[in-house]
């Protein structure tokens, strides 16, 4: 079968095509120095720099460095560059969870917001360094917030509203904030989350915090901690508009952002100032193809990274108008996000492939009923898209007038790495294309030979980019253990990938225990040992397993302590267990009660098995005679879920 081939469409006056792309690619790897150097006049820095690139991923001689020297303020290049020009345009559309509730507001109005809220942080004694969490819904005080603490030089560490009080104290924890910013409650799909009584639950938990600052979004009655907690609207009405942005070093963090991996707790990626800012506002500019004055619309939460890549800095970087949406695709019904985008008229949307699926099931009438005439480019994100999802959107979604930029990147990577770009490159459903400039792919094999031509493989990153996490917050040894050393001297992503032989990159998903449900990535190990702090499990294993909306769903073998006995009933408090210890996104789908698991006579839990029988595919699970007891595996089979 050949690939289905949606050549590229011509595209406005300034957009890239594929000469130019080619032209980009080169001089990146051939001169790396002066191709960069160009780029970074995208930014206004406060000093040049010096250096443009000192790298170096070897274990015993490791450093990545870009623009050395240099020094520039992330909020001056997101607001107050773009005053004397479109301060009155505007900055960031708000879009609540009911159709129609919502604010504009200027660039002008978000640097005074942003201002105010800087003074207050410092008023409460934050400086240059510390560490602030915010644990906000998607409302603009929260771009706000971000940007006031990138004014002072603050290191913000967003957690996403979604995680249970257990997770956040964890978070909280691991990099010292002495501040949170909350709100009294979030809404969501017409439900209310309460996020002021998850802070106070996990500050029971852990040390550390010396103020909380309180927005007022429902105007729900909180209690409120004397001398810790006070309310943000009352603050910010005391404190001035004037705050000087502090110049910050090129490589000075910016933020910390936790992410799963395939071991141990939730680690802090590191991004720093100059190189992640550059990488967004590059990556927003040419992936969009971004043009002044266009909608742009991204769905992701700023509890991801892809809400603070393209929903505050990458556009505001580039002084476009951004909407945060403070709500979910099917709320009140499956045609919100059309309605909203013919309401708003929005140019470009970027969502993930679950919340496309879970809408095509829907049928196409949700969408045919409202005209989509604004938009002009559409892009996905955060996990392989199926064809079929990719065609449905392309087709009945953008009316094969738009293009579909599949974009593929991480937490580490920043940005967008691989994408096509929507006026040079041709498009194959289901195909992240190829790298951006700048970009060294390469596909390996298990002992880390790289593989030529048509291959399929491990996807590694050769070299640096300007926006590549600089190390795991607290642990830099964990940061190159992780990333650096499976093969030595290359960044390994974690991904499978095959190319194709028009050099086209095809991400297969995780190769790792890191599994990706509806687009959020979560460790096996984490949910294990939620599942093993319950007083009736003994032992816990768990998998991913193919799911019709959520891309993959989440598996758990468990095995009961002696005189438990399985039941639905366990099931249930075993799921909603899961979701009080982490959060709703980790709850399984399934759960199998297991008198046993395969485990070789080393005790080592062989997980090709249980992925294979939690993907119903059985009939071959190969080699099982080096299990301690084979016997396990038809005990397995034949109490499968689902
Ligand atoms: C993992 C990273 C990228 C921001 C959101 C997720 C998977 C991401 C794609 C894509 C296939 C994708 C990968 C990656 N992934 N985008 N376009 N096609 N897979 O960030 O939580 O750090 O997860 O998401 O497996 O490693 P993240």
């Amino acid at each position: 079968m050949t690939d289905a081939v949606y050549p590229a469409l011509p595209g406005p006056a300034g957009s890239i095509d594929a000469a130019e792309y080619e032209r980009q690619y080169r001089a990146s790897i051939e001169d790396p120095d002066g191709y960069w150097r160009g780029e970074a006049k995208r930014l206004d820095w406060m000093t040049p720099f010096e250096t443009v690139k000192d790298v170096s991923f070897a274990a015993d001689d490791f450093r990545i460095r870009w623009f050395d020297g240099g020094a520039m303020n992330v909020s001056a290049n997101c607001l107050d560059r773009h005053l004397a020009e479109r301060g009155d345009s505007i900055a960031i559309i708000w879009e609540g969870d009911e159709p129609g509730d919502g604010a504009r507001i200027t660039y002008r109005q978000l640097h005074e917001q942003v201002c105010c809220l800087a003074n207050v942080l410092k008023a409460r004694g934050v400086a240059k360094g510390d560490r602030v969490t915010l644990y906000l819904p998607m409302v603009p005080e929260a771009a706000a917030a971000m940007l006031a603490c990138t004014r002072i030089g603050a290191i913000h560490s967003i957690v996403f509203g979604g995680f249970s009080p257990d997770s956040l104290a964890g978070r909280i924890e691991d990099c010292g904030s002495k501040l949170v910013i909350t709100a009294d409650e979030g809404c969501r799909g017409g439900k209310r989350v309460p996020l002021k009584a998850n802070v106070d639950a996990a500050l029971e938990k852990c040390g550390g915090v010396e103020t909380v600052l309180v927005l007022k979004r429902t105007g729900a009655d909180v209690p409120m901690t004397e001398g810790r907690d006070l309310w943000l609207d009352a603050e910010m009405a005391n404190a001035s508009p004037e705050c000087a942005p502090e110049p910050m070093a090129a490589e000075d963090p910016l933020f910390i952002l936790y992410t799963s991996g395939s071991t141990g707790k939730p680690k802090g990626v590191l991004h720093t100032t100059a190189g992640y800012l550059l990488w967004v506002t590059k990556t927003f500019r040419d992936v969009f193809d971004y043009r002044e004055g266009e909608i742009f619309w991204c769905t992701a939460d700023i509890g991801w990274v892809t809400g603070h890549s393209y929903v505050v800095y990458g556009p505001l970087a580039n002084g476009a108008t951004t909407v945060m949406f403070d709500g979910v695709p099917n709320h009140p019904d499956h045609g919100r996000l059309w309605e909203t985008v013919d309401r708003l008229g929005v140019n470009i949307l970027y969502t993930a492939p679950t919340a496309i699926r879970s809408l095509m099931r829907e049928g196409d009438a949700h969408v045919t009923k409202y005209n989509r005439r604004s938009l002009r480019l559409l892009g996905t994100v955060g996990e392989p898209i199926n064809p079929e999802a990719w065609e449905w959107y392309y087709r009945v979604v953008g009316d094969r007038r738009c293009p579909v930029v599949d974009t593929w990147w991480q937490t580490e990577t920043g940005g967008i790495l691989i994408a096509p770009l929507p006026h040079a490159t041709d498009l194959k459903p289901g195909s992240a294309t190829k790298p951006l400039p700048g970009v060294c792919c390469e596909i390996v094999d298990a002992e880390g030979q790289p593989l030529d031509g048509a291959t399929e493989g491990n996807l590694c990153l050769t070299d640096s980019w300007p926006g590549q996490m600089r190390t795991v917050w607290g642990d830099h040894e964990r940061f190159i253990q992780t990333y650096f050393t499976t093969y030595p001297g290359k960044y390994f992503t974690g991904d499978g990938c095959r190319r194709d032989g028009d050099g086209y990159y095809w991400i297969t998903g995780r190769v790792d225990d890191v599994i990706n449900v509806s687009g959020h990535r979560m460790g096996t190990a984490e949910v294990e040992s939620a599942l093993v702090a319950h007083a009736k499990v003994a032992e816990a294993a768990v998998v991913g397993m193919p799911h019709e909306v959520k891309g993959q769903g989440i598996y758990a073998y468990v095995t009961l302590n002696a005189g438990e006995e399985p039941s639905d009933d366990l099931t249930a408090e075993l799921r909603q267990w899961v979701r009080r210890e982490i959060g709703p996104i980790a709850s399984p789908d399934a759960v199998q009660f297991a008198p046993g698991l395969p485990k070789t006579r080393s005790g080592k839990i062989m997980r090709r098995i249980l992925r294979k029988i939690a993907e119903g595919d059985v009939s071959n699970l190969g080699d099982t005679s080096t299990l301690a007891d084979p016997g396990v595996v038809e005990q397995l089979v034949a109490g499968r879920v689902g």
